[in-house]
């Protein structure tokens, strides 16, 4: 167990300066994201009723699993990624923009793999901003599903329950990406708490140890050097909605 615990402290460690010093991409800029994203419009509707077109509606898209939007016809190998379960991390959407073919081609590691979207976005502060633009739907789309029947299969794990209540001096972590994982949140004050949680469970410090906040860290399992962190408040559950190691993890908001 110490060996384990030293490996989540100096992973966590390595995460949190990697925290402190922004993530690999600088955070976009919404209102430029907007002009770029005018020439997404072409081929994708976004917002509220939007309808599939060219291209499938992008709410909500950011979190969501890749070629699941309802009733839209995807390529055959978006429909073979859509069986690999990617979710639309920031990083991904970053690597599909840059090139779709190549992110295709890359994921299913395969020549063969082609996208139906020819479109490419060269330069990285637009990807950055145009991500940015696209995060702001995210909540919109939460509401479209609870209307929408039909959505509730294909709901993404960021919808899939509202965050739980949290006494002001807990730190929680909900673990809503299917998986089984390892996870640890930690107080502050050093207090640590570790655990293997299942899809849908929750993990949270004990009373009274949380006050000030802390983080929270989810491994792959007890072996794994790398995984993500995230600072967390007291009276709140961060929820992770999809693990991809180097903190690339996506959380819900
Ligand atoms: C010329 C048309 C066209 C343009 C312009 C275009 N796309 Fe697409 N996009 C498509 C098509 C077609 C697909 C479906 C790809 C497939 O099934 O292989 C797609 C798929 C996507 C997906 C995957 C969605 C899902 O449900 O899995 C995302 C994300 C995306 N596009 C984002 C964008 C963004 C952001 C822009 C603007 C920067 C953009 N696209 C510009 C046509 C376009």
């Amino acid at each position: 167990m110490s060996i384990i615990s030293q490996n989540i402290k100096v992973s966590l460690s390595i995460c949190i300066i990697a925290l402190g010093m922004g993530a690999a991409h600088a955070a976009g800029d919404i209102e430029k994201g907007e002009k770029v994203f005018k020439k997404c419009k072409a081929c994708h509707k976004i917002g509220e009723g939007a309808k599939n077109a060219i291209g499938p509606v992008l709410t909500g898209v950011v979190g969501r699993k890749a070629a699941t939007f309802p009733d839209y016809s995807y390529g055959k190998s978006m429909r073979k990624v859509r069986e690999t379960g990617l979710v639309w991390s920031e990083e991904n959407l970053d690597g599909w923009l840059t090139n779709p073919k190549k992110f295709l081609r890359k994921i299913l590691d395969t020549r063969k793999a082609k996208a139906k979207m020819k479109f490419k976005l060269k330069k990285q502060a637009d990807r950055d901003n145009v991500i940015a633009y696209l995060k702001t739907f995210s909540v919109e789309m939460k509401k479209g599903a609870m209307k929408k029947d039909d959505m509730k299969t294909e709901a993404t794990p960021a919808m899939a329950k509202p965050a739980m209540a949290v006494a002001a001096t807990h730190i929680c972590v909900e673990n809503q990406s299917g998986k089984t994982l390892l996870f640890v949140v930690e107080a502050k004050g050093g207090e640590r708490v570790v655990k293997t949680l299942n899809a849908a469970e929750n993990l949270c410090t004990p009373q009274k140890m949380a006050d000030a906040g802390g983080t929270v860290g989810v491994f792959l399992n007890e072996d794994a050097l790398e995984g993500c962190s995230r600072l967390a408040k007291a009276g709140q559950a961060e929820r992770l909605v999809a693990y991809e190691p180097f903190d690339n993890c996506t959380w819900a908001q």
